[in-house]
């Protein structure tokens, strides 16, 4: 799958996943071959502001390409800005989040609340495209309010803005994420447009994944919270994972030499791996503490241990033992203890 001149590895995408898709867990699922990861939402106006904390949502790591950055603003001007900064330069593709359905940031008519006058989108996608000089993707909901739904309009505004693709997450801004994503309203701005159409919603597993590109006819594939505690997911849907006769989550090591670095098996290339929860836990811990301090990335992987402990026996156990931890050792402690 190709998004304007950016070749994807595959059509499976990481979803943006604010207080998730930190620079470390993203480079878990590039490692288990995601196609294109994207960071969480960044606020256009914090990065022309030099907000700090933008920075840190904007890291990156080596392996992890292509990808994208999510930036959220409601004004042309403030996106045009954004796009030019040089923090951005290594992004591929720069998406724009008319899906959130936050308070905060609808009442600024940010996110989902683009959604409501389709037309308008045209002038902001336009704007990113003459800043940043590189695809960009626009990411929107079924429209904000319930049951009226006006995706295929903004779809065809962004593409009519010269966007390079769409995601779409068909669930309307009241449904926050509750409810069923729609795929049915997916395959209409499929119908719609000629830009790739990606879709995003309730896809878990492989027979998911294939039943909503029967469904929508959809280009590419994003996946949200079915990645959280399993960022193998990508290795099982590219068909790279299997159970073997002891009953271990293995990975297949027969990618292209060019792409060993991605796979996790470059220092033992051909021979399959098993999957280890426990090392990646450690994995993305380390990734994170090239970037935040210790109290931080404690912080960050509390939430993120929650999900990886729904793949052991004790996650109950776990959640308990996670309300106490304050500082890295503590969580340390936990993880040797639990994983
Ligand atoms: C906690 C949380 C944070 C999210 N943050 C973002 C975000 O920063 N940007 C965005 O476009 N979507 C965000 N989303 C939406 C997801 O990207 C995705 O569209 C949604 O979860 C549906 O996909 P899923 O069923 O695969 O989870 C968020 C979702 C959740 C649950």
């Amino acid at each position: 799958m190709k998004i304007g001149n950016v070749q994807l590895k595959n059509e499976y995408i990481f979803a943006p996943i604010a207080g998730y898709s930190d620079v470390g867990f993203r480079s878990l699922c590039s490692k288990y071959g995601a196609g294109l990861t994207v960071t969480e939402m960044v606020s256009a106006k914090g990065l022309n502001f030099n907000n700090p904390n933008s920075e840190v949502l904007l890291a990156t790591t080596k392996g992890e390409s292509p990808v994208a950055v999510q930036l959220f603003g409601s004004d042309p001007e403030q996106l045009f800005k954004a796009s030019q900064n040089p923090l951005l330069k290594k992004f591929d593709i720069i998406d724009i989040n008319m899906g959130c359905p936050v308070r905060k940031v609808t009442s600024n008519g940010e996110g989902s609340a683009l959604m409501k006058n389709p037309k308008f989108i045209a002038e902001l996608v336009q704007a990113t495209v003459e800043g940043g000089k590189r695809p960009v993707t626009v990411k929107l909901r079924s429209g904000f309010d319930l049951n009226k739904p006006t995706v295929v309009e903004c779809a065809v505004w962004a593409q009519k803005g010269g966007a390079s693709a769409v995601t779409i997450h068909p669930r309307f801004r009241e449904q926050f994420y509750s409810g069923y994503a729609d795929w049915s309203l997916i395959g209409e701005v499929k119908n719609a447009v000629d830009i790739p159409v990606i879709a995003n919603g309730d896809i878990v597993d492989f027979a998911s994944a294939k039943a909503v590109k029967q469904v929508t006819n959809c280009d590419g594939i994003m996946i949200a919270r079915g990645a959280l505690g399993k960022p193998y997911i990508f290795a099982e849907l590219l068909g790279k994972a299997y159970i073997n006769d002891v009953g271990k989550l293995m990975l297949k090591c027969e990618f292209r030499d060019d792409e060993t670095e991605y796979c996790g098996c470059e220092d033992d290339f051909g021979k399959d791996k098993v999957i280890d929860i426990k090392a990646d836990i450690l994995e993305q811990i380390e990734v994170l503490s090239n970037f935040m301090s210790e109290r931080v990335v404690a912080n960050n992987m509390k939430m993120h241990l929650c999900y990886f402990a729904k793949n052991i026996a004790t996650p109950k156990a776990v959640r308990q033992s996670i309300t106490t931890v304050k500082t890295l050792s503590d969580l340390l402690k936990v993880i040797d203890e639990f994983f």
